[in-house]
Parts: C-alpha cells; structure tokens; sequence
C-alpha cells in the first residue's frame, strides 16, 4: 500500500475480509494490517482464524477480531452487522467463493444454491449493509473478488464462472454508482492463485495458461489499484491473455479455447 497514513485515512480504522482464513483473503489481512488497519476476519474455520489473528498481531500493532461463520447463511448482512456494529469498518473485501470444479449434473440442487448464496447474494447483501454505512461516513472501499473464469462460459466451472461475471458487473455498476458518495468499489480479477483451495483441486498443467500468482501478489495489486479504476485483471501475463482473448478473438473462438484448455486442466484423463 504505497501511501500508509492516506490509505488508512480512507478505509481504516476497520477492514472486514469475508473469506479471510487463508489464501487471497489471508494476505489481504496481512497487507490491510501492515497498512495499520484493524481487522474483523471472517470466515468458517475458527482456528485458522485465530492462528492468522495471533501471527498479524505478533508483528503489527492492530486489533483483530475474528467471527466463524458460513457466509452462505440467510442471515450473514445481519450477523455481520450486529457482530461489528461498534466498530468503524471503513472497507469490506469480498474473498471467499464456492467453486465445485465437475459436471454441472454432478452437483447438487443444494450445491448449486449454495453458490449462488456465497458467490453473489451474500456480495450484493454486505455491500448493501456496509455500503449504507459507508455511504454515513463519507469515504470507504468495497472489494469483490472476480475471476478469469468470468469472463466467459466455461465447461466444468459454467455456474462459478456465470457467478463471477456476476460479481465484476456488480463491482463496475457499484463503483460508477457509489463514487459520489465516497465510495470505492473494485472488481478484483485475479487468474490462477496458488490458494489452498487451488492447488488441493490438482490442476494439470497446461502449456498455453498464464503463470499462476501467488496470493500476496493478488492482494497487492488490489490494494494499489482500489480508489483508481472500476477492475484491476492482476498479474501482466493475466492481462496479456484476456486482451487476446476479450479483444482479439471472435467470442465463439474464445469459448473453444477456454472449454479445451478447462477440459484439459479438469475433464477425464
Ligand atoms: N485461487 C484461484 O486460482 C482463483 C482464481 C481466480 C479467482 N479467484 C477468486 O479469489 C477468491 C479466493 O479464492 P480461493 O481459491 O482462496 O477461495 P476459497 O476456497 O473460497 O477460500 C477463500 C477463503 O474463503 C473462506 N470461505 C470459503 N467459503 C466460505 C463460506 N461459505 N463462509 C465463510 N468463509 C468461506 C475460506 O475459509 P473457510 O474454509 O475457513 O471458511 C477461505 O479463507 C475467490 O473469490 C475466487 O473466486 C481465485
């Protein structure tokens, strides 16, 4: 975060990182505590969260809370609300997902609400709640984490990828709409992570992907972007692939690629 004191005078003195226990949403943590901001992390395993609380707090001087919580549950804008309702947050990032890589069949009506819950109602639902109090300040930031993976249909992935779409069409429309108020939104687009979460679903390699980032990489570059452009694409190679293949290529050639190289990554053997 290049300018400290100004950073944390827009979103400080509170970050709240929904999806913080590891991964994308952990470095967020990091870079926000290292910026000086306070942070309420949340996410279901309460241990991994305390674990990231205790090793933040040994090396910068905030305060953390940490709430265990499943986002894809009915009432999580007002939980949320409740559990920080004494609290300044001045930016909410949006991390966690559901992604079930398979056949669309293969998963359940349960999983596919289940998607649906954490991957976009429970976006829309903070940045309604959270929003209003930022709006009350004056000044803040909203982060939605985006994907590649969303900018087109996508076999194996098609309601992941139609819910990432989801949440950079919220982002671009929030941030137009909010900068009156203060506000800043952005759509977070990152390409292949090496979350927990990405690495455990094995993907196999495939020559013509973009290199994938580490997660600090992510967060950095979402940081230093936040305020200054509706959606960042992270990493120069990410963004080297999507102007080929948003700007250059027919749409139709597009899917063909991205379905051959998913069923490459992810299809049967
Ligand atoms: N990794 C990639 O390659 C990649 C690529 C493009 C975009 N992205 C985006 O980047 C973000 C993070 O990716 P990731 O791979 O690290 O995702 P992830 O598996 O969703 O993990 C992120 C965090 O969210 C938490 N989380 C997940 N579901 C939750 C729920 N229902 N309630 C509460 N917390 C929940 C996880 O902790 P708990 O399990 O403890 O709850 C974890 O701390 C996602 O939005 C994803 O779409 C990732």
């Amino acid at each position: 975060v290049a300018n400290k004191p100004d950073f944390r005078q827009r979103y400080g003195p509170w970050a709240l990182i929904a999806g913080a226990s590891e991964g994308i949403g952990a470095a967020f943590a990091e870079q926000l505590a290292q910026a000086g901001l306070n942070l309420v992390l949340v996410a279901r395993r309460q241990e991994l969260l305390e674990g990231l609380a205790t090793s933040i707090k040994q090396r910068y001087p905030v305060e953390i809370r940490t709430l265990a919580q499943d986002l894809a549950s009915p009432a999580v804008a007002e939980t949320l609300e409740k559990a920080t309702s004494d609290l300044e947050v001045g930016l909410i990032v949006y991390n966690a997902a559901y992604g079930p890589i398979g056949s669309f069949f293969d998963q359940s009506e349960d999983e596919h609400r289940r998607l649906l819950s954490v991957n976009c109602l429970a976006p829309v639902l903070l940045a309604h709640r959270f929003g209003q109090r930022l709006k009350a300040r004056g000044h803040g930031g909203i982060i939605l984490m985006c994907s590649l993976a969303g900018f087109q249909g996508t076999p194996l992935i098609a309601h992941y990828a139609a819910s990432k779409s989801y949440d950079l069409v919220l982002a671009e429309g929030l941030s137009a709409e909010l900068k009156p108020y203060g506000i800043d939104v952005l759509g977070c687009v990152a390409g292949a992570t090496l979350t927990p979460n990405y690495v455990n679903s094995n993907p196999k390699k495939n020559a013509f992907a973009p290199p994938e980032q580490k997660p600090e990489a992510v967060a950095k570059e979402a940081l230093a972007a936040l305020g200054k452009v509706p959606f960042v694409i992270t990493g120069s190679q990410n963004r080297l692939a999507s102007l080929f293949m948003r700007r250059l290529l027919p749409r139709r050639m597009a899917l063909r690629i991205m379905a051959k190289a998913t069923m490459e990554m992810y299809g049967p053997k």
